[in-house]
């Protein structure tokens, strides 16, 4: 079988699990370089990695390289992505900063991979709250057609990265023994609190914090759907890792609530998790550590015609980023893509 040289940019939250999740899913690795900012060994499940700082000529000669770096103008993607396209790398993004670019196709595997023929050497990973959405939606879309999407979120502190983690872990323990919770991550104390806000106000979108205009955006474009109309109210909640959606969806078609467990039961990827009378339904307790998409608390929606309601959660770091971005991999490898 061939193998493939690796390059994983970025040793955070995301990076970490990248590299537990191609050993995990045994993906065919012939050799792997892990870059970040600064120098050092990190050990990771017992196998020490040497971390070299990035540089552009450190991709060449690598067939994929999985960014998890930090985005924006000195974060990884803006400085070495099209940098080791040059060098003949396909490059797999975590981040935000090509996403809506059209030369980069945004994708979710089990939903989109077509989209993935007409690649130009960079490929996104759609924002996590996103990547666990589309993934419930698009066998309820392929079978009945979305008109509109109304979603609210409860997501993860891991959602911001690691220095988050940290920071609610200080909290937990610094807030009930009386001292001060010096906010840094967030506007503010994530401990025992639910903040309605991820990211900032941006003009494109007015009112919208930018997570959700993420959501809106990323939605329409993974789905091809232009028209879908898609309102999202994102929430930071003190959970450690595992984001929740409650999802509102209208579709063309009616579908019962039965039709739609039926069909998101035979959906690659998705996990189907439905006996309120017996309290089970998906929690990020139980999705944290798993790479599926748990769906459940599927009904109709009973003040609305054609439109459901689901309940979905999954592992943020896992299917919202590391996994889909080596899922993405082992696809274009399937897909004949790969030189
Ligand atoms: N956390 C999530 O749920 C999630 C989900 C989807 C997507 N993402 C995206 O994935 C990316 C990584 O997130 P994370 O949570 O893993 O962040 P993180 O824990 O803050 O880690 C960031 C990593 O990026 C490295 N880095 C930053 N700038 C770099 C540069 N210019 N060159 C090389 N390496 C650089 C850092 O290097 P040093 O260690 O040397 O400082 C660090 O290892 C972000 O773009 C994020 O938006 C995150």
């Amino acid at each position: 079988m061939r193998k493939y040289s690796v390059v994983v940019v970025g040793i955070g939250l995301v990076g970490t699990r990248i590299l537990q999740v191609l050993r995990e899913r045994k993906f065919p690795v012939k050799s792997i370089k892990v870059l970040a900012r600064s120098a050092r060994t990190e050990t990771i499940d017992g196998v020490d990695y040497e971390v070299v700082p990035a540089s552009a000529d450190a991709f060449a000669g690598a067939e994929f390289a999985l960014f998890a770096g930090t985005e924006g103008a000195k974060g990884a993607s803006q400085l070495y992505g099209w940098e080791a396209v040059k060098r003949g790398c396909i490059v797999i993004d975590n981040g935000d900063d090509f996403r809506m670019d059209d030369r980069v196709p945004l994708v979710v595997p089990e939903v989109n991979p077509e989209a993935l023929r007409n690649h130009q050497g960079l490929i996104a990973v759609p924002n996590c709250s996103t990547v666990q959405m589309v993934a419930a939606l698009a066998p309820l879309h392929r079978a009945a057609r979305i008109r509109r999407v109304v979603v609210t979120t409860f997501q993860a502190v891991s959602g911001t990265g690691g220095a988050a983690v940290t920071e609610l872990e200080r909290q937990v323990a610094d807030v009930p023994a009386g001292k001060p919770a010096n906010p840094q991550q967030y506007p503010h104390q994530i401990f025992g609190n639910v903040i309605p806000q991820i990211s900032t106000l941006k003009d494109i979108f007015p009112g919208y914090y930018g997570e959700e205009i993420k959501m809106i955006r990323e939605t329409r474009k993974i789905l091809s759907a232009p028209e879908i109309a898609v309102s999202a109210t994102c929430v930071r909640v003190p959970v450690y890792f595992g984001h929740s959606e409650a999802i509102n969806v209208e579709t063309e078609k009616k579908l019962t609530a039965a039709q739609a467990r039926e069909l998101l039961s035979k959906a690659p990827g998705i996990v189907v998790v439905d006996d309120p009378a017996k309290s089970r339904y998906p929690m990020p307790l139980d999705a944290a550590g798993k790479d599926e998409v748990f769906v459940g608390r599927i009904r109709e929606d009973s003040c609305h015609a054609n439109t459901l309601d689901l309940w979905c959660v999954a592992d943020n770091i896992r299917k919202g980023a590391a996994t889909n971005a080596i899922q993405i991999a082992e696809k274009m490898i399937e897909m004949g893509l790969v030189k």
